[in-house]
């Protein structure tokens, strides 16, 4: 089978990052991290692709907080494009992508969410599991459409919410769900390819 071509976008400690890098290398997922990108000049992320010997880039965002600049957003198809990527895997990028991304790669944009989507999309999911009183919350990897956490959803893991469970705690275990779910959905996309 032909290896996946994958883009990886982070904007932060690239933890989903890692271990996607390491199921290639481990021979469990079937692809290739071709590049990785982010908005951040020393995120971590940057670092772990290093580490894998994966071309890597910093893409300056410009003035906006929460998405790229058009001209950026357009700079960063231009790099996936070169790379040859076919399929764009968001792994804590912090910026909503809109139509140059979202044109350029129709279904072929995910993402993973530290909730069981449609439940508390945004920021620090964990916390709002735990502040709404939840007794399950979980991760979500999902097709990126052009609202916030929000499109087709793949794939889901449950966490359970222990009684003396912190926001650190809790957000802890969804990591770890993340990191066996994360690498498995991609893995079984690659096979669908
Ligand atoms: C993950 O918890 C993911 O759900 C969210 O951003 C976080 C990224 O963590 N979208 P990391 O950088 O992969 O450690």
């Amino acid at each position: 089978m032909k290896p996946l071509r994958l883009g990886i976008l982070g904007s932060g400690k690239g933890s989903n990052c890692r271990v996607i890098l390491e199921s290639i290398r481990a021979g469990s997922l079937p692809a290739r991290a071709c590049v990785v990108i982010s908005d951040v000049l020393d995120a971590p992320i940057l670092e772990i692709a290093r580490e894998f010997a994966v071309p890597n880039a910093y893409l300056p965002s410009g003035k906006f907080k929460t998405r790229l600049e058009p001209a950026a957003e357009v700079e960063l198809v231009r790099m996936l494009h070169e790379a040859d990527v076919e399929l764009v895997v968001l792994a804590g990028f912090m910026r909503v992508l809109k139509s140059p991304m979202l044109e350029a790669f129709p279904r072929r944009i995910i993402n993973i969410h530290p909730s069981l989507l449609p439940k508390f999309p945004g920021l620090e999911a964990w916390k709002q599991a735990l502040a709404a009183g939840e007794s399950v919350t979980g991760c979500t990897v999902h097709y990126v459409d052009e609202k916030i956490d929000h499109g087709d959803i793949i794939a889901q893991r449950e966490v359970q919410i222990l009684p003396n469970d912190s926001a650190e705690s809790l957000h802890t275990r969804i990591q770890i769900a993340e990191h066996a779910l994360y690498p498995e959905v991609i893995a079984r996309l690659c096979r669908e390819a």
